[in-house]
């Protein structure tokens, strides 16, 4: 049961101050393989900047983050740069839409791709000979998650001239193709209509099929969060308030005053 198994990204006890201000005090949170986990909260409380502490985007005031590969390998994430904890093993989106606009869609995935290589990004920018045939496989392997995605018919357009719910899909692929152990998504439904938002809930549901893959998500959309979720996290002035299934969740008390709080603003 997912429930034994190790967890894949465990955080313990992280704090992150802003000058005087404590953005994310002393959070404790564990993702296994295979489950989707959900970290939901009013506006301000933290979410998106213990995502950028987990990413490397931050580096903690206190506390560890740590993940364990497949192969049960342990890494310590704190203090790495975003690159290099791409490269341990977890993706993420952004919760403002950041591809590279002006790039298609499919070399906006290669670019996923290419942390996965020897040679790297500048040899491909370089086109050594050597590098073509490796070239040619990243295509193929691209083009093979686009149409996973349901992007296949988009690959030469530029990422700016798709449709809203397609860049995040985009956005979603792209950070597969690393071939993350974690995925971390900020806010994915954000700005999305009813049918986007159900394209996308369809598209979550067959990435929690991948092998051993763990979902931490970021949202607000209350019935895409139940509908996904295994357990839930939430947070509220950088705390983390409650944890527990959706069921226990929708009716902590904790979780509805902090709600309701929000919306008397
Ligand atoms: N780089 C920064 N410098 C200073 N303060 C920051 C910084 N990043 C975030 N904050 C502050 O930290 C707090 C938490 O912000 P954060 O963006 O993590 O919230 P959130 O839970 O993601 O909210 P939302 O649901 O609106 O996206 C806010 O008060 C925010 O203003
Ligand atoms: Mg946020």
């Amino acid at each position: 049961m997912a429930d034994m198994a190790a967890p894949a990204l465990e955080v313990s006890q992280v704090t992150m101050d802003f000058g005087g201000l404590r953005a994310v005090e002393r959070v404790d949170l564990v993702v296994r393989p295979r489950e989707t986990v959900a970290l939901i909260g009013p506006n301000g409380a933290g979410k998106t900047t213990l995502f950028n502490c987990i990413t490397g985007i931050y580096s903690p005031t206190q506390g560890r983050i740590q993940l364990t590969a497949a192969d049960g390998r342990v890494m310590a994430l704190k203090g790495l740069k975003p690159n290099q904890v791409t490269e341990c093993g977890i993706a993420r989106t952004f919760q403002n839409i950041r591809l590279f606009q002006n790039m298609t869609v499919l070399e906006n995935v290669m670019i996923g791709r290419h942390c996965r290589l020897r040679s790297g990004i500048f040899s491909a920018i370089l086109r050594t000979s050597a590098m073509r045939r490796e070239e040619a496989q990243v295509v193929k392997e691209s083009y093979r998650l686009l149409q996973r995605f349901g992007l296949a018919r988009h690959v030469n357009e530029f990422a700016k001239n798709l449709p809203y719910g397609a860049q995040r899909r985009l956005e979603i692929a792209r950070a597969m193709a690393t071939e993350p152990s974690v995925l971390l998504l900020d806010e994915p439904a954000a700005g999305m209509n009813a049918q986007e938002t159900q394209e996308l809930v369809t598209m979550i549901n067959q990435l929690k099929a991948s092998e051993g893959l763990a979902i931490l998500l970021i949202e607000h959309d209350m019935r895409l969060v139940m509908q996904l979720s295994d357990r839930i996290y939430v947070m509220d002035y950088g705390k983390l308030i409650a944890r527990g299934t959706p069921q226990e969740i929708s009716r902590d008390p904790a979780v509805i005053k902090a709600y309701l709080g929000e919306e008397e603003q």
